[in-house]
Protein backbone atom coordinates (compact mmCIF):
# COMPACT_ATOMS: atom_id res chain seq x y z
CA UNK A 1 0.00 0.00 0.00
CA UNK A 2 1.58 3.26 -1.30
CA UNK A 3 -0.66 5.91 1.18
CA UNK A 4 -1.54 6.18 4.35
CA UNK A 5 -4.47 8.44 6.14
CA UNK A 6 -3.70 8.71 9.53
CA UNK A 7 -4.88 10.91 12.67
CA UNK A 8 -2.89 12.64 14.74
CA UNK A 9 -4.26 13.64 18.54
CA UNK A 10 -3.89 16.75 19.83
CA UNK A 11 -1.71 16.49 23.28
CA UNK A 12 -1.95 18.19 26.83
CA UNK A 13 1.58 18.65 27.79
CA UNK A 14 2.99 19.23 31.60
CA UNK A 15 -0.76 18.27 33.22
CA UNK A 16 0.63 20.99 35.80
CA UNK A 17 2.95 19.70 37.86
CA UNK A 18 5.15 17.62 35.37
CA UNK A 19 6.77 20.27 33.25
CA UNK A 20 8.63 18.78 30.01
CA UNK A 21 7.93 15.22 31.90
CA UNK A 22 4.01 14.07 31.19
CA UNK A 23 1.50 14.15 28.99
CA UNK A 24 -1.86 13.15 27.64
CA UNK A 25 -3.68 12.56 23.88
CA UNK A 26 -6.82 13.91 23.45
CA UNK A 27 -9.70 11.39 21.60
CA UNK A 28 -11.54 14.45 20.53
CA UNK A 29 -9.30 16.53 18.53
CA UNK A 30 -6.25 16.00 16.49
CA UNK A 31 -4.55 16.77 12.98
CA UNK A 32 -5.19 14.30 9.68
CA UNK A 33 -2.49 14.16 6.84
CA UNK A 34 -2.29 11.77 4.04
CA UNK A 35 1.24 10.33 2.76
CA UNK A 36 2.23 9.07 -0.75
CA UNK A 37 5.05 7.14 -1.38
CA UNK A 38 6.69 8.74 -4.81
CA UNK A 39 9.26 7.98 -6.90
CA UNK A 40 11.68 11.17 -7.01
CA UNK A 41 13.01 10.14 -3.58
CA UNK A 42 12.66 13.61 -1.99
CA UNK A 43 10.01 14.79 0.59
CA UNK A 44 7.67 16.94 -0.45
CA UNK A 45 4.79 19.00 1.17
CA UNK A 46 2.04 19.13 -1.10
CA UNK A 47 -0.58 20.97 0.63
CA UNK A 48 -1.46 22.49 3.87
CA UNK A 49 -5.01 23.14 5.24
CA UNK A 50 -5.93 25.12 7.99
CA UNK A 51 -2.89 27.05 9.18
CA UNK A 52 0.04 28.88 7.65
CA UNK A 53 2.72 27.12 8.11
CA UNK A 54 6.30 26.60 5.78
CA UNK A 55 6.01 24.14 2.98
CA UNK A 56 9.69 24.19 2.78
CA UNK A 57 10.73 20.37 3.96
CA UNK A 58 13.56 21.77 6.67
CA UNK A 59 11.44 24.20 8.28
CA UNK A 60 8.31 22.00 8.38
CA UNK A 61 8.10 19.57 11.56
CA UNK A 62 6.17 16.92 9.39
CA UNK A 63 9.08 17.39 6.62
CA UNK A 64 12.06 17.01 8.91
CA UNK A 65 10.70 13.88 10.59
CA UNK A 66 9.97 12.03 7.28
CA UNK A 67 13.32 13.37 5.72
CA UNK A 68 15.54 12.20 8.91
CA UNK A 69 13.62 8.79 8.69
CA UNK A 70 13.65 8.33 4.97
CA UNK A 71 17.90 9.34 4.87
CA UNK A 72 18.62 7.16 8.69
CA UNK A 73 16.81 3.40 6.61
CA UNK A 74 18.66 4.39 3.01
CA UNK A 75 15.10 4.52 1.66
CA UNK A 76 14.55 4.44 -1.70
CA UNK A 77 11.52 6.26 -1.92
CA UNK A 78 10.59 9.57 -1.19
CA UNK A 79 6.94 10.67 0.37
CA UNK A 80 4.52 13.63 -0.36
CA UNK A 81 2.28 15.41 2.62
CA UNK A 82 -0.82 16.45 3.30
CA UNK A 83 -1.79 18.12 6.33
CA UNK A 84 -5.22 19.23 7.50
CA UNK A 85 -4.61 21.64 11.04
CA UNK A 86 -7.56 20.65 12.94
CA UNK A 87 -6.74 23.72 15.62
CA UNK A 88 -3.91 26.52 14.92
CA UNK A 89 -0.10 26.31 15.61
CA UNK A 90 0.82 27.91 19.16
CA UNK A 91 -2.49 26.84 21.08
CA UNK A 92 -0.41 24.39 23.63
CA UNK A 93 -2.20 21.38 22.28
CA UNK A 94 0.89 20.04 20.51
CA UNK A 95 0.23 21.29 17.14
CA UNK A 96 3.73 20.66 15.83
CA UNK A 97 3.99 17.24 17.97
CA UNK A 98 0.69 16.29 16.07
CA UNK A 99 2.86 16.65 12.67
CA UNK A 100 5.69 15.35 13.72
CA UNK A 101 4.28 12.16 15.29
CA UNK A 102 1.99 11.55 12.55
CA UNK A 103 4.76 11.75 10.02
CA UNK A 104 7.31 9.23 12.16
CA UNK A 105 4.32 7.18 12.52
CA UNK A 106 3.28 7.02 8.59
CA UNK A 107 6.91 6.82 7.44
CA UNK A 108 7.87 4.23 9.80
CA UNK A 109 4.82 2.07 8.44
CA UNK A 110 5.66 2.69 4.81
CA UNK A 111 9.56 1.69 5.76
CA UNK A 112 8.01 -1.50 6.74
CA UNK A 113 8.02 -0.98 10.62
CA UNK A 114 11.10 -0.85 11.62
CA UNK A 115 11.15 1.29 14.61
CA UNK A 116 10.14 1.00 17.64
CA UNK A 117 7.14 3.49 19.57
CA UNK A 118 10.31 5.04 21.49
CA UNK A 119 11.97 5.34 18.63
CA UNK A 120 9.49 7.38 16.92
CA UNK A 121 9.10 9.51 19.91
CA UNK A 122 13.13 10.64 19.40
CA UNK A 123 12.58 10.86 15.65
CA UNK A 124 9.51 13.18 16.36
CA UNK A 125 11.66 15.28 18.77
CA UNK A 126 13.53 16.43 15.68
CA UNK A 127 10.32 17.98 14.82
CA UNK A 128 9.65 19.90 18.06
CA UNK A 129 12.98 21.14 17.25
CA UNK A 130 12.42 22.49 14.00
CA UNK A 131 9.35 24.01 15.21
CA UNK A 132 10.08 25.39 18.48
CA UNK A 133 13.92 25.24 19.21
CA UNK A 134 14.01 22.33 21.88
CA UNK A 135 14.03 19.02 21.56
CA UNK A 136 11.33 18.53 23.44
CA UNK A 137 9.42 14.58 23.90
CA UNK A 138 6.08 15.48 26.33
CA UNK A 139 3.78 16.25 23.77
CA UNK A 140 5.22 13.99 20.92
CA UNK A 141 5.52 10.93 23.59
CA UNK A 142 1.79 11.26 24.12
CA UNK A 143 0.53 11.92 20.81
CA UNK A 144 2.77 8.41 19.72
CA UNK A 145 1.67 6.63 22.73
CA UNK A 146 -1.73 7.65 23.78
CA UNK A 147 -3.03 7.97 26.76
CA UNK A 148 -1.02 9.49 29.60
CA UNK A 149 2.94 9.00 29.30
CA UNK A 150 5.75 10.24 31.64
CA UNK A 151 8.95 11.13 30.03
CA UNK A 152 11.13 9.18 32.94
CA UNK A 153 14.49 10.30 31.61
CA UNK A 154 15.63 11.96 28.42
CA UNK A 155 19.06 10.76 28.27
CA UNK A 156 18.41 7.67 27.52
CA UNK A 157 15.12 8.46 26.37
CA UNK A 158 12.76 6.19 28.84
CA UNK A 159 8.60 6.36 27.96
CA UNK A 160 6.23 4.91 31.22
CA UNK A 161 2.66 4.34 30.00
CA UNK A 162 0.07 5.24 33.01
CA UNK A 163 -2.70 3.85 32.76
CA UNK A 164 -5.80 6.28 32.96
CA UNK A 165 -9.34 5.80 35.06
CA UNK A 166 -12.47 4.89 33.16
CA UNK A 167 -14.27 8.29 33.80
CA UNK A 168 -11.68 10.92 33.52
CA UNK A 169 -12.35 13.22 31.20
CA UNK A 170 -10.66 16.75 29.73
CA UNK A 171 -12.25 20.07 29.15
CA UNK A 172 -9.97 22.46 26.88
CA UNK A 173 -10.47 26.12 26.58
CA UNK A 174 -8.62 27.34 23.83
CA UNK A 175 -8.49 31.54 23.65
CA UNK A 176 -7.55 32.20 19.63
CA UNK A 177 -4.11 33.55 19.95
CA UNK A 178 -1.07 32.37 19.32
CA UNK A 179 2.16 32.03 22.15
CA UNK A 180 5.17 30.65 21.01
CA UNK A 181 6.70 27.97 22.89
CA UNK A 182 10.05 29.65 22.32
CA UNK A 183 9.03 32.74 24.26
CA UNK A 184 6.76 30.70 26.92
CA UNK A 185 9.78 28.86 27.66
CA UNK A 186 12.22 32.30 27.62
CA UNK A 187 10.19 33.63 31.16
CA UNK A 188 10.86 30.83 32.63
CA UNK A 189 13.47 30.85 35.77
CA UNK A 190 16.96 28.81 35.23
CA UNK A 191 16.92 27.51 38.65
CA UNK A 192 14.04 26.94 41.39
CA UNK A 193 14.09 27.31 45.54
CA UNK A 194 14.29 23.87 46.90
CA UNK A 195 11.04 24.05 48.46
CA UNK A 196 9.19 24.72 44.90
CA UNK A 197 10.95 21.34 43.45
CA UNK A 198 9.59 19.56 46.64
CA UNK A 199 6.30 20.73 45.65
CA UNK A 200 6.65 19.77 42.74
CA UNK A 201 7.79 16.06 42.68
CA UNK A 202 5.59 15.59 45.61
CA UNK A 203 2.07 16.02 43.39
CA UNK A 204 4.39 14.15 40.42
CA UNK A 205 4.06 11.37 42.65
CA UNK A 206 0.35 12.41 43.95
CA UNK A 207 -0.71 12.52 40.21
CA UNK A 208 0.54 8.69 39.00
CA UNK A 209 -0.23 7.64 41.95
CA UNK A 210 -3.66 8.80 41.87
CA UNK A 211 -3.74 8.38 37.85
CA UNK A 212 -2.83 4.23 39.17
CA UNK A 213 -5.74 3.93 41.55
CA UNK A 214 -7.80 6.12 39.96
CA UNK A 215 -8.46 8.34 42.97
CA UNK A 216 -10.18 11.28 41.45
CA UNK A 217 -9.47 13.82 44.30
CA UNK A 218 -5.78 13.22 44.81
CA UNK A 219 -5.14 13.30 40.75
CA UNK A 220 -7.35 16.77 41.42
CA UNK A 221 -5.23 17.68 44.36
CA UNK A 222 -1.69 17.27 42.41
CA UNK A 223 -2.63 19.38 39.67
CA UNK A 224 -0.21 21.93 41.21
CA UNK A 225 2.46 23.77 39.50
CA UNK A 226 4.80 26.38 41.01
CA UNK A 227 7.20 25.97 38.05
CA UNK A 228 5.87 27.50 35.11
CA UNK A 229 2.40 28.25 36.21
CA UNK A 230 3.19 31.62 38.01
CA UNK A 231 5.48 32.79 34.66
CA UNK A 232 3.41 31.67 31.82
CA UNK A 233 -0.21 32.48 33.07
CA UNK A 234 0.75 36.43 32.09
CA UNK A 235 0.15 35.41 28.34
CA UNK A 236 -3.35 34.04 28.73
CA UNK A 237 -6.28 36.19 29.23
CA UNK A 238 -8.23 35.74 32.75
CA UNK A 239 -6.21 33.15 33.67
CA UNK A 240 -7.02 32.72 37.25
CA UNK A 241 -11.07 33.58 36.80
CA UNK A 242 -11.29 30.48 34.05
CA UNK A 243 -9.08 27.98 36.70
CA UNK A 244 -11.26 29.56 39.33
CA UNK A 245 -14.61 28.98 37.91
CA UNK A 246 -13.52 25.36 36.55
CA UNK A 247 -12.69 24.06 39.80
CA UNK A 248 -16.08 26.16 41.53
CA UNK A 249 -17.72 23.87 38.41
CA UNK A 250 -16.80 20.40 40.05
CA UNK A 251 -13.36 20.10 38.24
CA UNK A 252 -10.89 18.15 39.65
CA UNK A 253 -8.35 20.74 38.88
CA UNK A 254 -7.14 22.97 35.85
CA UNK A 255 -4.29 24.54 34.81
CA UNK A 256 -1.85 25.80 31.38
CA UNK A 257 -2.17 23.43 28.57
CA UNK A 258 1.41 22.78 27.69
CA UNK A 259 2.82 25.79 27.18
CA UNK A 260 -0.56 27.59 26.22
CA UNK A 261 -2.50 29.58 25.96
CA UNK A 262 -5.01 26.41 26.38
CA UNK A 263 -6.41 25.83 29.72
CA UNK A 264 -7.57 22.66 30.55
CA UNK A 265 -9.45 20.83 33.05
CA UNK A 266 -9.64 17.18 34.43
CA UNK A 267 -13.31 16.37 35.39
CA UNK A 268 -14.82 13.06 36.77
CA UNK A 269 -17.57 12.09 34.53
CA UNK A 270 -19.14 13.52 30.98
CA UNK A 271 -22.37 15.13 32.65
CA UNK A 272 -19.64 17.02 35.36
CA UNK A 273 -17.23 18.00 31.36
CA UNK A 274 -20.25 19.91 30.30
CA UNK A 275 -20.83 21.80 33.25
CA UNK A 276 -17.39 22.80 33.83
CA UNK A 277 -16.99 23.02 30.14
CA UNK A 278 -20.00 25.73 30.71
CA UNK A 279 -18.47 27.53 33.29
CA UNK A 280 -14.74 28.01 31.57
CA UNK A 281 -16.66 29.05 28.68
CA UNK A 282 -18.94 31.85 30.05
CA UNK A 283 -16.16 33.67 31.28
CA UNK A 284 -14.70 34.16 27.88
CA UNK A 285 -18.20 35.36 26.94
CA UNK A 286 -18.45 37.62 30.03
CA UNK A 287 -15.31 39.27 28.81
CA UNK A 288 -15.14 38.60 25.38
CA UNK A 289 -12.22 36.37 24.24
CA UNK A 290 -12.40 34.34 20.93
CA UNK A 291 -12.14 31.12 21.55
CA UNK A 292 -13.02 27.27 21.01
CA UNK A 293 -14.03 24.71 23.75
CA UNK A 294 -13.44 21.13 23.41
CA UNK A 295 -14.58 18.12 25.99
CA UNK A 296 -12.64 15.02 25.41
CA UNK A 297 -11.85 11.45 26.94
CA UNK A 298 -8.65 10.41 27.18
CA UNK A 299 -7.37 8.65 23.63
CA UNK A 300 -6.52 5.50 24.97
CA UNK A 301 -4.16 5.16 21.69
CA UNK A 302 -1.93 7.22 19.99
CA UNK A 303 -1.43 8.25 16.03
CA UNK A 304 -3.78 5.68 14.00
CA UNK A 305 -5.13 5.29 10.22
CA UNK A 306 -8.25 6.29 9.58
N1 LIG B 1 6.63 20.88 27.96
C1 LIG B 1 6.66 21.87 26.93
C2 LIG B 1 6.59 23.25 27.56
C3 LIG B 1 5.50 21.66 26.02
O1 LIG B 1 5.80 23.42 28.48
O2 LIG B 1 7.33 24.13 27.14
C4 LIG B 1 5.50 22.57 24.83
O3 LIG B 1 4.19 22.63 24.31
Amino acid sequence: MDTRRIFSPATVANVSCGFDAIAFALEALGDEMTFRKNESGEVRITRIEGAELPLEVDKNAAGVVAQRMLTAANASFGVDIEIQKKYKPGSGLGSSAASSAGAAFAVNQMLGEPYEPTQLVKFSMLGEEAACGSQIADNVAGAIFGGFVLVRSYHPLELVSIPTPSELFAVVVHPQIEVKTEDARRVLPKQIPVKHAVAQWANVGGLISGLYSGDYDLIGRSLVDVVAEPFRKEFIPHFDLVKEQAIASGALGAGISGSGPSIFALVKGRSQAEKVAKAMEAVYLENPVDHKIYISKIANRGVRII
